[in-house]
């Protein structure tokens, strides 16, 4: 049986909401059609965050006024507390995915909470979201290693995934956020939580800051786990973890799992486009291994063809 990977972008959010210079709408637009004509089927758009914490997330209503497609693409939206949650709704999201740390200090940084307000106020939001028919997601942040409390212990993150279930979240994204977290960790962590919660449910989000993220999606993958987020490019990192390095690269994701046999639906020569409209939009180099590999591919193609 060909298994199919389900490739969520978050380039959009979790790429973007950390780069100095400011990216137009109509760039991550730009973004988003190139992304979408290499197959992509499910984004991460926006954040409904607080423009003064994330100016690069400020124009989100006006970019969901715009998301092509919006019938044919699972569009998902980040929302830091009910504001945020109604912010989205206001703007026609069907989606909605709360951050939760796993740990205090991680809370107070990135939301300005403790542990105890930030998992009520995230039930709060999956309970309204499960009432009003929207779908209800939750990150677990900071789920293997945070940067200020170190380890965090696996029954935590059991514990905040259980309490987000109770309160109507569809799906639990645990998340490597400063990418930490090795695979033997990540076999641990998933074990537990595929054998209470299921796979379908679950979902993992890797960093590559350690060059370790590939290997922790596929220790995810043998643990059952079919989602992953990644960004194109490898763009992101949290403005709120220090050291959090770029998310795992889309062309990465793809090529990998690809190579594995399994089907994710995307063109990785149209990815190199879309990483092409990424580099634009940020204004630096973009790309991971596989990248190098095809740009190498290529200047040596030329280089024959010349000689
Ligand atoms: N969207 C826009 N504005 C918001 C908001 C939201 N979701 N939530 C609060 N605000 C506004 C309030 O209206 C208030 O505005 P005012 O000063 O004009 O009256 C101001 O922000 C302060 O509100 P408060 O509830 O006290 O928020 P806070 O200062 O404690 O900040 C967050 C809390 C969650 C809004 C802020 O920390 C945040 O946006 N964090 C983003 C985290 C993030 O994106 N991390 C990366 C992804 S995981
Ligand atoms: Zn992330």
């Amino acid at each position: 049986m060909i298994e199919h990977i389900i490739v969520n972008e978050v380039g959009l959010r979790d790429g973007l909401q950390n780069q100095p210079r400011h990216v137009a709408t109509a760039d991550k637009l730009k973004l988003l059609d190139a992304l979408l004509a290499a197959g992509i089927r499910h984004v991460e758009a926006t954040s409904f965050v607080s423009p003064k914490a994330v100016p690069q997330m400020a124009d989100a209503a006006e970019l969901m006024a715009q998301l092509p497609n919006r019938d044919g693409i699972d569009y998902s939206v980040l929302v830091p507390n009910v504001k945020g949650y109604e912010r989205a709704i206001a703007a026609n999201a069907r989606s909605v995915a709360v951050t939760l740390s796993c740990t205090e200090t991680m809370n107070q940084r990135n939301i300005n909470m403790g542990l105890d307000q930030a998992e009520a106020v995230c039930a709060e939001v999956m309970q309204r979201a499960a009432a009003e028919g929207v779908t209800g997601r939750a990150y677990l942040s900071v789920a293997f290693v945070c940067p200020f409390e170190g380890v965090v212990d696996a029954r935590t993150v059991y514990r905040l995934a259980q309490s987000m279930v109770d309160a109507g979240a569809r799906e639990v994204i645990v998340a490597d956020t400063i990418g930490w977290a090795d695979p033997i960790h990540v076999t641990e962590v998933f074990g537990t939580l595929t054998s209470h919660f299921g796979a379908d449910r679950l979902s993992g989000h890797f960093h590559d800051t350690k060059g370790l993220a590939l290997a922790n999606c596929f220790a995810a993958f043998q643990k059952g786990v079919r989602r992953f987020d990644s960004a194109i490019g490898g763009l992101g990192g949290c403005p709120f973890a220090p050291g959090a390095a770029g998310n795992v690269a889309t062309e990465d994701l793809v090529n990998m799992f690809e190579s594995a046999g399994c089907n994710t639906g995307i063109n990785l020569e149209k990815l190199e486009a879309a990483v092409e409209v990424a580099e634009h939009c940020v204004g630096q180099k973009l790309g991971g291994s596989w990248l190098d590999w095809r740009r190498t591919q290529h200047k040596q193609h030329l280089a024959r063809a010349a000689s």
